[in-house]
């Protein structure tokens, strides 16, 4: 190509000469000299086109550069543990092609920009059945079933004020209309009132229209006696349909709830140290433990087993503290995790067999002259 480029400037010397330029055989020669270049110059653009490649080093290959506020993937990820000496695997360029599979979804890691707040999402107000709950401290609630008694409920309340404890108490409507004075000094100690159904029957068994007066005579009946309402209910036998539990939630605004610690107290032959043992076994950080105050046996296994449970480090809670607390404990996660948090499946509803089931579980409340108009 240089000879070309020669050869070309020599003869335009030539030209420059006035009586060679002025002659026939000069501008013969410039028509010659404009054929030539347009024949050669189209050589010269691709020889000027492909000589920077060829010359190039292949090292210094430009990085992209991402614009200004992008997200990068590469920031985002954990600094990479020290790599061996001589590693056999070379490190990934960035020169190479994203795949066309995107990443699952649960390995996408995202920077959050500096000035970017972390999304809060809501708690989990739509989950309405509880067995147990997910909480960060060593908190439980103790839950007392079927009464208020005459006999014992008296003296479980004085073991609970005297270790300062709040326990919450799901009642039996016709227990309730029966000795409404001990339901007033279950809420005015502090303890949470929630129902238990009026007559306690198998919820499952039941028609909507029976379904809604066991609750809501029961709800009406706490609220006279002691000026609150119910804010959670507990099946009998732990029984309830999936259209059950929302249809009661939708009406009363109720929680389903159910255990995970159950020391089966109404067995026979009742042992308050067996129920101590299981309490104490089975008792972990969030738990809600079933026992039922209609019991002597299980009023006498509340000292040692409350004790216990106070030197291991637990603090008692309501059911609806319990509540309150994991679902601030989500929200507080969710806030501040990088990755979404999956949230804890609704639990599966322990039916109890009917062949376990005690032949009376409440105890009979001896004036109810309200039993009959209800059932
Ligand atoms: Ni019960």
């Amino acid at each position: 190509m240089a000879i070309v480029l020669w050869t070309l400037w020599f003869f335009d010397i030539l030209a420059g000469n006035a009586a060679f330029s002025c002659s026939t055989v000069g501008v013969n020669f410039r028509l010659f000299r404009l054929s030539l270049l347009a024949a050669v110059m189209p050589l010269v653009a691709v020889a000027d086109i492909q000589l920077p490649a060829a010359a190039a080093p292949a090292t210094t290959a430009a990085k992209p550069t991402l614009p200004p506020g992008a997200i990068s993937t590469v920031s985002a990820t954990p600094a990479p543990a020290p790599m061996p000496a001589t590693p056999e695997v070379p490190a990934p360029s960035l020169a190479v092609a994203v795949p066309a599979t995107p990443e699952p979804p649960l390995e996408i890691r995202r920077a959050i920009a500096v000035d970017e707040k972390a999304p809060l999402v809501s708690p989990p107000v739509s989950k309405i059945v509880f067995t147990r709950c997910e909480v960060p401290a060593p908190v439980i609630a103790i839950t007392f079933d079927d009464g208020p008694n005459p006999d014992h409920t008296p003296r479980l309340l004085d073991m609970l004020k005297a270790r300062n404890i709040k326990a919450t108490f799901f009642m039996v409507g016709r227990c309730v209309v029966t000795w409404p004075h001990i339901v007033k000094r279950i809420a005015d100690e502090g303890h949470e009132v929630a129902n238990h159904s009026w007559s306690h029957p198998l919820l499952t068994s039941l028609g909507n229209t029976s379904l809604d007066s066991q609750l809501q005579k029961t709800h009406d009946a706490i609220i006279k006696a002691c000026g609150k309402a119910p804010m959670h209910y507990r099946p009998p036998y732990g029984a309830i349909g999936m259209s059950q539990r929302k249809r009661i939630h939708e009406k009363l605004g109720y929680s389903t709830i159910l255990w995970d610690v159950d020391p089966l107290d109404w067995k026979t032959p009742r042992n308050s140290k067996k129920v101590e043992e299981r309490i104490l076994a089975n008792t972990k950080s969030g738990s809600i433990i079933l026992t039922h105050d209609i019991h002597g046996t299980t009023v006498d296994a509340m000292p040692a087993t409350l004790d216990a449970l106070i030197a291991r480090g637990y603090q008692f809670a309501t059911v609806s503290q319990l509540i309150e607390l994991e679902r601030e404990t989500v929200s507080t996660v969710v806030a501040t995790a990088p990755a979404p948090v999956p949230l804890t499946p609704e639990p599966t509803i322990p039916v109890v067999p009917m062949s376990t089931l005690p032949p009376e579980t409440v105890a009979p409340a001896k004036p109810v002259k309200a039993e009959s108009a209800g059932e």
